[in-house]
Formats: structure tokens, C-alpha cells, sequence
């Protein structure tokens, strides 16, 4: 494997392990403020980030590279409220397309084409992600403050569960 894919694929394990650690954090503040729908929610995507993690992880080691495991930072906990929670499950998914991005330019101006079609993978499961965490934070802008729409929100959030894709 190239020097630097591999460089750039150990970075992108650190961006999918902190992803999986953030939104930990996010399920943990949805249930101890009562929103359990969201906390079920936040659970699952913690998980499909650290299946991102190990789909990257194996596919390193597989090709004679080494996968290095990162530390683990403290997330972020300290959320004000049930739209600071969307604007920064949002904003995650962006800063991982535009890394995802970026490995994708650098395959190409490698010619790394088996690792560009790895990727592939990654980039249909972002253009799925973005879209989700798009959709909700709108949600969360109609119904702003209102009590009972955060109720319903909460009831139906599962609904909008990104189905994975088979590995
Ligand atoms: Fe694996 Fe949603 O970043």
C-alpha cells in the first residue's frame, strides 16, 4: 500500500473512532434529559461508526499495512439542547465526507485505485448519513422550542434509522 493512503486511511480511523465516541456522548445526554428515542438513535450510529472504524482497520492490516488504534479524546457533553445535539451530529458527518473526500482526490492523483475503490463504500454510506442528519436538524428548526414537538420527535426519530449497507 502507498505511504501516504496509508497515512491517510490511519487519520480516517481516528475521524470514524471520534465519530462513534461523539455520538456516545449524544446518547448518553438524549437519556438522562428523557429523550430516549434519540438516545436509541445516537446508540446505533455510535455503533455503525465503529463498524467504519474496523472496516478500515482490516482492510489496512489485510494489505500488508498497520492499522494504528487511536486514543480516545473526551467528546463533547455539554449540549444546551435537543438542536445542539442535530447541528453537531451535522456538522460530524460533513467534517467525515470532506476527510472522505480527500482520500478520494489523493487515490486519484496516486493512482491508488484499489483503495479508490474501497472507499467507494464510505462515500455511499456519507451521501446516506449527511442526508439523515440534514433532514433532522430541519426538523428540529420547525418545531424549535415546542414541547410537544420534541415529544413527537423523540417518538419518531427511529423511523429515519440509516439502514446499513452490506459489507
Ligand atoms: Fe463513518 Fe458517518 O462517518
Amino acid at each position: 500500500m502507498i505511504a501516504e493512503i496509508e497515512t491517510l486511511l490511519n487519520e480516517q480511523i481516528k475521524y470514524e473512532a471520534k465519530a462513534s465516541a461523539q455520538y456516545l456522548s449524544m446518547a448518553c445526554w438524549a437519556d438522562t434529559n428523557g429523550y430516549n428515542g434519540v438516545a436509541d438513535f445516537f446508540y446505533t450510529q455510535s455503533e455503525e461508526e465503529r463498524v467504519h472504524m474496523t472496516k478500515l482497520v482490516k482492510f489496512i492490516n489485510e494489505r500488508n499495512g498497520h492499522a494504528i488504534i487511536p486514543a480516545v479524546e473526551k467528546p463533547r457533553d455539554d449540549f444546551k439542547s435537543l438542536m445542539e445535539l442535530f447541528e453537531t451530529f451535522l456538522e460530524s458527518e460533513e467534517f467525515v465526507t470532506s476527510k472522505i473526500n480527500n482520500i478520494i482526490y489523493q487515490c486519484l492523483q496516486l493512482k491508488d485505485y484499489n483503495v479508490h475503490n474501497f472507499m467507494q463504500w464510505y462515500v455511499a454510506e456519507q451521501l446516506e448519513e449527511e442526508a439523515v442528519a440534514r433532514t433532522l436538524l430541519d426538523k428540529m428548526k420547525i418545531i424549535g422550542d415546542d414541547k410537544s414537538g420534541h415529544y413527537l420527535f423523540d417518538r419518531d426519530i427511529n423511523g429515519f434509522q440509516i439502514e446499513e449497507e452490506p459489507k
